[in-house]
């Protein structure tokens, strides 16, 4: 996103949450590695551990547990090759593609959520991801959010999702938005801090939320913002909204406004538009549209028109 022109940036959005209890477990390469197929799907990053012919696809897998550098890899039947990499599908640097005869692999990261086994959270360095919109892409943000039940955790067993969807690159091919089942055990996880992360291309800014004793509809206020990219966005400053609810009606939700006053006057720092109400100009874009300031502060919506989806 560009910050020269002050105005309005579109975006795709990530939330992740970092969390007291969540502890990783069996990260280490071990007997015990569990490893989840992804039929359809051949790694195309370099293979940077040593590659390899080998008759079966279990041969692969077991090549990638006897190096300590393998975190994923993939077989092709047609072929017999085995390419180990050090690099997980969705981080960044690593490409893939599809192929009817590949089967991409990684080990299942076993994660202890209190006494409730977790299985396939994605997480980048600290960070667990949640949630994440896909802009424009008709898919409502609020519903899913509140969809108590709604899981798409084993998105690699999935092929109804693309790999892209569990990305911080927004770059990569996706087809739906991301709900974790975390969204329902937020109580349980003891969540610390929660990460609203802004991506676009390469570039992301991130708002992050003090979420100590929060519930998963009510972390996202003024009074527990930590780190944001605008100057303003204090706790005694004006809000008309500040909410994940945001404005119910005409569907703006997770919601920063600062005032109404005309369309041509609204002024706010993010809105997700998460429909077609459009009652005001600067929000006819393709939904769920993702709008924030990209001033120092609260910015005009009206200001920049000249921001187009991604
Ligand atoms: C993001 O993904 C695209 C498409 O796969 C790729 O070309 C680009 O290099 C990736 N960006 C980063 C920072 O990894
Ligand atoms: C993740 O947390 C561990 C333990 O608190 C810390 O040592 C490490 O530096 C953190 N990593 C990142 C990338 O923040
Ligand atoms: C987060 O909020 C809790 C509870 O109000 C408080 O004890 C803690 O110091 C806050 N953390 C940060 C980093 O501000
Ligand atoms: C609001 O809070 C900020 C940061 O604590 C402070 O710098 C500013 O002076 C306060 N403004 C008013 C009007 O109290
Ligand atoms: C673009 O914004 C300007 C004000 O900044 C406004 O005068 C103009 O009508 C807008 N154009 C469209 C197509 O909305």
């Amino acid at each position: 996103m560009s910050f020269s022109h002050g105005g309005v940036v579109l975006v795709c959005v990530a939330f992740t949450v970092m969390s007291s209890v969540l502890q990783e477990v069996n990260t280490e390469h071990s007997n015990g590695v569990v490893f989840q197929n992804f039929a359809g799907m051949e790694l195309q990053v370099p293979c940077t551990v040593p590659q390899s012919v080998v008759s079966t696809a279990s041969g692969c897998t077991m090549r990638c547990k006897a190096f300590p550098s393998c975190r994923a890899g993939s077989y092709n039947k047609a072929t017999a090759r085995c390419c180990l990499s050090s690099l997980l599908a969705y981080e960044q640097g690593a490409t893939y593609l599809e192929n009817e005869d590949s089967t991409y692999f990684q080990p299942v990261t076993v994660l202890y959520l209190d006494t409730c086994l977790q299985t396939d959270t994605v997480r980048y360095d600290n960070w667990t991801l949640v949630f994440r919109v896909l802009a424009g892409s008709g898919q409502e943000t609020y519903a899913t959010w509140t969809r108590t039940g709604l899981h798409h955790d084993h998105w690699l067993g999935s092929k109804d999702m693309k790999v892209g969807c569990v990305s911080m690159n927004s770059s990569k091919p996706c087809n739906t938005l991301f709900r974790s089942r975390l969204l329902d055990d937020w109580d349980k996880l003891k969540v610390k801090k929660v990460r609203v992360s802004l991506i676009k291309n390469s570039q992301q800014v991130n708002i992050v939320f003090n979420g100590s004793g929060s519930g998963y509809l009510d972390w996202f206020s003024q009074y527990r913002v930590l780190e944001s990219p605008w100057q303003d966005l204090f706790p005694n400053n004006s809000y008309l909204f500040f909410s994940v609810a945001g404005h119910s009606p005409i569907l703006r939700r997770f919601f920063i406004q600062a005032n109404y006053g005309g369309c041509q006057n609204d002024r706010g720092w993010l809105v997700v538009v998460d429909g077609t109400m459009y009652s005001c100009s600067w929000e006819r874009l393709p939904a769920p549209a993702i709008l924030y300031s990209g001033s120092q502060g609260a910015t005009v919506w009206q200001s920049s028109n000249s921001s187009k989806p991604v």
